[in-house]
Order: structure tokens, then sequence, then C-alpha cells
């Protein structure tokens, strides 16, 4: 298929200004107040591998506030010396810019202390409350506080109410205390209401920062830019002209040694319900009035309310759901779920889900949003790709149209970033021959700059206070809602099988029929 290049990146060069002006306007614009930060659960994975060099980078790039601190909570027998020299480590090895510069390091590092204690046990919040104290007074930190629940959510309620209860999670001097919540938020609908009210009873929902990592990705963000700053697409992004829309979240990597909670959640739950009904949000939006955290939550969230519910007992109308066995991916051979540790045998755990909504509104009637997501299929992609229907009228022969596809526009989010428009050429030479070509855009080719991790901008908003990248009270338990419903069909159909499809394809067989009696296909990225 024929390339045709993004406008000239020279010419994009030439309009930029020198230097990285997208970080040096953060730095400008956005310096957030001195602040300390408590990660609780600090002994863990998240901490280590994400949340760790995500402030070393923005340390190293100068934008955390001066005297930022961290302290770790956890149970793990540690003193602030190992603790320190753990996360180097981790930034060692999971930072965007390496090799790590020792001055930086050392300097963000003198704000790392470590706290051990019980998630459960309120005295040992009076340790955590004593060294909040004397971090206000030794590094200025002022009472702004950002406490980070990096623990499981059976911790959460606990946490809040044992910060409640030795008076850490209001102040009346002004400075700001501010909660952030990682996934799984719950397990189903109910679950979801209960630990909001957990958190809401320590936190309002204005200091209330829930994470969804897919939010801090620059090509998630460019969805608001593209839709809403460019005034060509708004027009066509609607029933008249979309025939339907498929939003494919495919890895290759298997569960990486999460059975045990793997087993118990799945792909629906594990990115269905959060990574993607986000992604379905934004492309399915009413533009907002402003960029105000709640203008641009209010669209989102009342896509979540306009699904359509789906009834239970037809759940196989809605939902295909599978599980991988045993393959090859990118030439290795890999085991099949079941055969991956902590997984039961015979487990039903879907790794794989393909899905049917309907946004019930004006603009999207009847429109079918088609979603798929699953482990070890035959490649790394996340994209949205918009069908448009085809021309209303067929004005050339179908000899000369016959490799003729209707346009279609692919948002791709990872891990080529970037986006292709596909339209009709007519094919150099003496007769009226079309074919389809790509219109490309690459941030590789436009950007000299890479782009900062998710949590980068995810921690450095939450100090701002900014939560428009967080994911509401209200959005959550919309998402849980279309979701659970597919829980409870899926709960009362036979409880004994699962299709199985081979690791490194494209997904089961069933999710092509589910597509093809409809007369469409999923596309192979
Ligand atoms: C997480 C899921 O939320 O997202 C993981 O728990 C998944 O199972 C991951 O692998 C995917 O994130 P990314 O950024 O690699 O697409």
């Amino acid at each position: 298929m024929t390339t045709t290049q993004p406008a000239s990146t020279n010419l994009q060069e030439r309009f930029q200004p020198a230097g990285n002006p997208l970080r040096e306007g953060l730095r400008i614009e956005r310096t957030p107040d001195p602040c300390a930060m408590v990660i609780f659960g600090a002994s863990g994975d998240l901490t280590y591998r994400k949340l760790m060099p995500a402030l070393y980078d923005l340390a190293l790039e100068r934008l955390l506030p001066a005297g930022f601190s961290v302290i770790g909570f956890a149970h793990r027998d540690m003193d602030a010396e190992s603790f320190k020299a753990h996360l180097r480590e981790g930034v060692e090895r999971f930072s965007r810019f390496r090799p790590i510069d020792d001055a930086i390091w050392e300097s963000f590092a003198e704000g790392i202390s470590y706290v051990r204690g019980d998630f459960n046990n309120p005295e040992d919040y009076e340790r955590l409350s004593v060294e909040l104290t004397a971090v206000d007074t030794q590094r200025g930190s002022m009472g702004n506080r950002m406490y980070y629940l990096a623990t499981p959510p059976e911790f959460y309620a606990n946490i809040v109410s044992c910060l409640g209860a030795k008076h850490l999670t209001h102040r009346e001097d002004g400075a700001w205390q501010r909660v952030i919540v990682e996934k799984p938020f719950g397990h189903d609908l109910e679950s979801a209401q209960g630990l909001n009210k957990a958190v809401n009873e320590g936190f309002d929902e204005r200091d209330v920062f829930r994470i969804d990592h897919y939010l801090g990705k620059e090509t998630v963000q460019n969805i608001l830019a593209f839709r809403f700053a460019n005034g060509i697409y708004e027009p066509i992004w609607n029933r008249q002209y979309v025939d339907h829309v498929e939003i494919t979240v495919a890895e290759s990597i298997g569960i990486e040694g999460r059975g045990s909670y793997y087993d118990d959640t799945g792909a629906l739950r594990d990115m269905a319900q959060n990574h993607m009904m986000q992604l379905l949000s934004l492309v399915a939006m009413e533009p907002p009035g402003s960029l105000h955290a709640d203008a641009v939550r209010d669209e989102k969230v009342k896509v979540l309310h306009a699904l359509r519910p789906i009834n239970p007992d037809l759940v196989n109308r809605s939902a295909v759901r599978a599980q991988y066995a045993d393959g090859f991916v990118s030439g290795k051979q890999v085991p099949g779920y079941r055969e991956e540790d902590r997984v039961a045998d015979g487990s039903l755990t879907e790794t794989y889900v393909a899905l049917k909504l309907f946004v019930d509104n004006w603009r999207w009637a009847d429109v079918p949003f088609y979603l798929r997501t699953g482990k070890r299929l035959a490649k790394r992609v996340t994209e949205i790709a918009v069908h448009f229907k085809p021309v209303p009228h067929r004005l050339f022969s179908s000899q000369a149209s016959q490799n003729l596809e209707p346009n279609l526009l692919v948002l791709e989010i990872q891990p080529d970033e970037g986006m292709a428009l596909k339209f009709a050429v007519k094919v150099p030479g003496p007769t009226m021959r079309l074919r389809p070509v790509n219109m490309v855009f690459q941030y590789g080719t436009a950007f000299n700059t890479g782009s900062p991790d998710a949590y980068e901008r995810l921690l450095l908003d939450a100090m701002l206070g900014d939560g428009t990248l967080f994911t509401r009270r209200d959005e959550v338990e919309a998402a849980w809602r279309t979701v659970t419903q597919i829980l409870d069909g899926w709960s009362n159909l036979p409880d004994d099988q699962i299709p199985q499809f081979e690791a490194g394809t494209w997904g089961p067989m069933e999710a092509d029929a589910f597509l093809n009696r409809e007369g469409r296909s999923w596309r192979r990225p």
C-alpha cells in the first residue's frame, strides 16, 4: 500500500521554536505547591517500576516543587537507607533517562524516608503523622499531602479511616490533602460503590484522583486535541458518516507472573472496565464547554450513561470471551493460560474479550462500537479505528473500484504512535482504477522529543490538583454498570467451558463470527 508522508516534517520544524516547547511550557505554567507524597504499599512493584522512575524523571526535568518529599509506608522491614537503595535500582532500570544522574538522584533522595507500618493498625499512623510534621518543618512542604494508595483495594477503607482518625485527611490552615487511588477500583458495581463511599468518607471528591494510566498517555490526550482543535472532523463524527468504531487493545505479553490477581479478574475487568471505556468515552463524547476537569468529565460520563443496557440473558449478543491456549508469540513458544503459575486448573477466566456496545444518543444511535482486548495476541497494538460509510452512489465501474474500501481513520495509540487516514486515489495509467492509500502522521517523525511516561503526567497533575485525566466517581460507577451486566450474564451461562484460541493469533473464531455475521470483520493491524 502506498504511503503518503505527513505534511513536511521540515515545515513543522521550521514553525517550532527551539528547545522543547512542551516541556518549557509545563515548567513555566505549572509548578505545583510544595508537598509530601505518602505511598502506601511503597515496597511493591508499582512504586519500583512506575512511581519512582516517574518522580525521578520529573525531578530531572525540574518539574517537581522545591523540597518535594516521599514517605514510603509499608510493612516490609526496611529503613530509609535500604528503601532508597531499592528505589534507586528501580529508577536505574525504568527511568526514561538512563544512566541516571547521580547529583539529581542524591538531591531527590534526600527527601525520601520510610515508615514501617501495618495498613490496619491505627498506632502506626501516629508515627506517620510525626514523620509528616518533621517533613513539613525540614523540607517546607507546608502541610500539603498526597496519599498514594498503591495497595490491594481491600486496604483502602482502613487506610482512609486510619488517616481520618489521626486528622490527616483535612486541615484547617488551607493546606491540601489529596488521595490517589490505583485500579482495580472494585470488582463489580456494588464493590466499586462501596470503595467510593469509603474513600469519600475521608476525602472530598475533588481531592480524589483515581488513576487510569491510559489517560496519561500522550496519544490518548491527543484524542481531545484531534477532535476539538480541528474543525473538519466534527461535522462527520456522527451516525450519518460513521459506520462503526473499532477499538483494539491487543497485548502480546501473557499475564507476567500475576496469575493470582489475573485469575480473579479477567480481561473484562482488567482492561475493558477502565482503559477501554475511557477510550470509548473520549471518542464518543460531545465537545465540552471548557477544558475544566468537570466539564470534560461531565461529557465523558454522559457517554457511559448512554450505553445501551445489556440484557444478561442475551449476553452472547454483546460479548465474546475466550482464553489463550499454548502457541508461538514472536517465534517463541509460550504456555497456555491454564498452565501459567497461580492460575486455577480448568480456570474459566477470560484472557480475551470482544464487545459490541451502542451509545444511545442523537449522535451515535445504532452505530456499533466494537471493542476487543486480549493477552498473547499476535502483536501489541492499541488503536481506535473509525470506519466511515461507503459513498452513497457508486460513480465508478465495479471493475475500477474493485479494491475500493470505505474511508478509515485510525488513531494509533501505541506502540507506533500516530494517525492514518485511508482514502481512495486513481492509480496512474490510461484507465480509471482506484485503490486506497494512507495519509500518515507519526509522532516519531513530527516531534523530536519522546513522550513522557503516563505516570509523570498524572503525578504532576495530581500535585497541581487537576483532575481532568482522572476518573470521577460517577464515571467509574457508570462503567461498572455495563460491565456488571456482562458479568451477570456470564455467571448465568453453563459454567464448564470457554473458547480457546492459539496464543500468537488474533483471537478466537467466535470473535470473528461475532463480526462476520454483521457483514464486518476485525482489522489485522
Ligand atoms: C494494566 C493491566 O492496567 O494495563 C495490565 O492491569 C496491562 O494487565 C496493562 O498489561 C497495559 O498497559 P499498557 O500501558 O502496557 O498498554
